[in-house]
């Protein structure tokens, strides 16, 4: 780390990271002002507040805070903390209400976050109690493709611009339908871990041959996966691109293959490759058919801290992770494939998902490294690929030569320095959107 407040923790010339951003208190305090007080934070889907007057309780970094859509049909992000003392106002996952009354004294408020009664306001306030200013604290709400995000920060750009080119790779898991995606879940666990191992990990295919071995010969042996191995990796022609901060792997897909991968055997294969042709026209109507046929987003985080489709790295302490893992299922796909990409996520990435467990160990000793006197006096090394990333005519963001790097891992670290330094937003550089959107599919679905 550098003086005067600077954090320098990543080398751009040797790719040697500092480890220390993952053990100390002090930074991991200047994270929860500096990016979680900031960024546009993934908080949930429109799926899981379908009806007016629905609610779910979520959490920005550890603020908790209830998503509601109120009578009018509009989403909000209400800071779930009485304005009088501070007691929570809601105490369940999720329903339906068009009040949350405070258990400590009964200040009472509308789901568009107005304080609607106090007890004894003539009274015991004399009125004079300036209600209309001590409304629940509410966040800025945008959503993409049903997926729902919000920030604090007033200055921050629209959601739109802060996924930028990230959307382009994006909208080819989360863009498909007409009719959009649905949420199921969360299931959550608490894990050992500091919050960005998890988030450099997404764009990390390197340890998948090594790590996964033992998941992947047991998906080769009883579900007919193609085996893993480093050399196929090597040679393939995917790649990762970065944007904004925004992790991206992706497959350069082949036209005729089903795009999920979460539930695939030679059992269901057939299921996957109907829905795929039956799908095909639509999808091609909305991504244009560059997008709809070549490009499948694979391993992905959306910074900082969602990752994997709509999964949550949520900061408890700086050795401390709470996960949440929903799986999301296109709305119109047959219930038969639901159940099955939903039963084959968790197999592979649920609580006790096989790939899941193995993940988990790394990023704890990932994180453990950092907390010892002699270990943490020594680098991360992240310097595959170093110089082997740039502009790319097809693909947008900057893009790795081969599909194994380090480039994302570098730069998701820069881009953690650049919110860590800023004053403002307006020190955050952003990318200018380069990518051909082509195609009916927008930011609204
Ligand atoms: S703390 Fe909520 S009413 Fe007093
Ligand atoms: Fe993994």
């Amino acid at each position: 780390m550098g003086s005067a407040g600077k954090y320098a923790v990543i080398d751009p010339a040797t790719g040697k990271l500092d480890r220390s951003i993952f053990s100390e208190q002090a930074v991991y305090d200047d994270e929860m002002e500096k990016i979680f007080g900031r960024a546009w934070l993934m908080i949930g889907h429109e799926s899981l507040v379908p009806a007016a007057d629905d609610f779910f309780h979520t959490y920005m970094g550890e603020d908790p805070v209830i998503l509601t859509r109120d009578g009018e049909g509009r989403l909000h992000a209400l800071l779930n903390m009485c304005r009088h003392r501070g007691n929570r106002v809601c105490r369940v996952d999720d329903g339906n209400a068009k009040r949350f009354m405070c258990t400590y004294h009964g200040w009472t408020y509308r789901n568009d976050g107005t304080l609607e009664y106090v007890p004894g306001e003539v009274e015991a306030y004399y009125g004079a109690l300036d209600k209309p200013s001590l409304g629940l604290i509410q966040a800025r709400v945008e959503t993409y493709a049903g997926i729902v995000f919000a920030t604090w920060a007033k200055d921050a750009p629209s959601l739109e611009a802060f996924l930028g080119d990230a959307r382009w790779y994006l909208d080819t898991v989360f863009n498909r339908r007409d009719g959009g995606m649905q949420a199921l879940g969360p299931m959550k666990w608490l894990e050992p871990v500091n919050w960005k191992t998890l988030v450099d990990n997404c764009s990390d295919n390197y340890h998948v041959p090594t790590s996964h071995l033992s998941s992947a010969r047991v998906q080769t042996r009883f579900l007919g996966r193609p085996k893993l191995s480093h050399e196929d990796q090597f040679a393939s022609p995917n790649k990762h691109a970065f944007v904004n901060g925004h992790s991206i792997t992706f497959r350069d897909a082949d036209d005729n293959m089903p795009r999920y991968v979460h539930g695939v055997s030679t059992d269901t294969m057939r299921l996957f490759q109907e829905y795929h042709e039956a799908t095909m026209p639509e999808v091609e109507r909305r991504l244009g058919t560059f997008r709809a046929r070549r490009v499948q987003l694979g391993n992905h985080s959306i910074f900082p801290n969602g990752i994997l489709g709509l999964r949550l790295a949520l900061p408890r302490g700086p050795l401390k992770t709470e996960f949440w893992h929903f799986v999301l299922v296109e709305r119109d796909a047959p219930e038969e494939l639901k159940r099955v990409i939903r039963i084959g996520s968790q197999a592979n990435n649920g609580a006790a998902g096989m790939f899941e467990q193995d993940d988990v160990d790394n990023w704890r000793q990932v994180t453990e490294a950092s907390t010892r006197r002699a270990g943490r006096r020594h680098p991360q090394d992240l310097s595959m690929g170093l110089g082997h990333a740039g502009r790319h005519p097809d693909y947008p963001g900057l893009v790795s030569e081969r599909y194994i790097s380090e480039n994302n891992q570098r730069l998701f670290y820069r881009r953690w320095e650049e919110f860590m330094n800023a004053e403002s937003w307006a020190d955050i550089p952003l990318d200018p959107v380069r990518g051909q959107f082509d195609g009916t599919a927008t930011m609204r679905g």
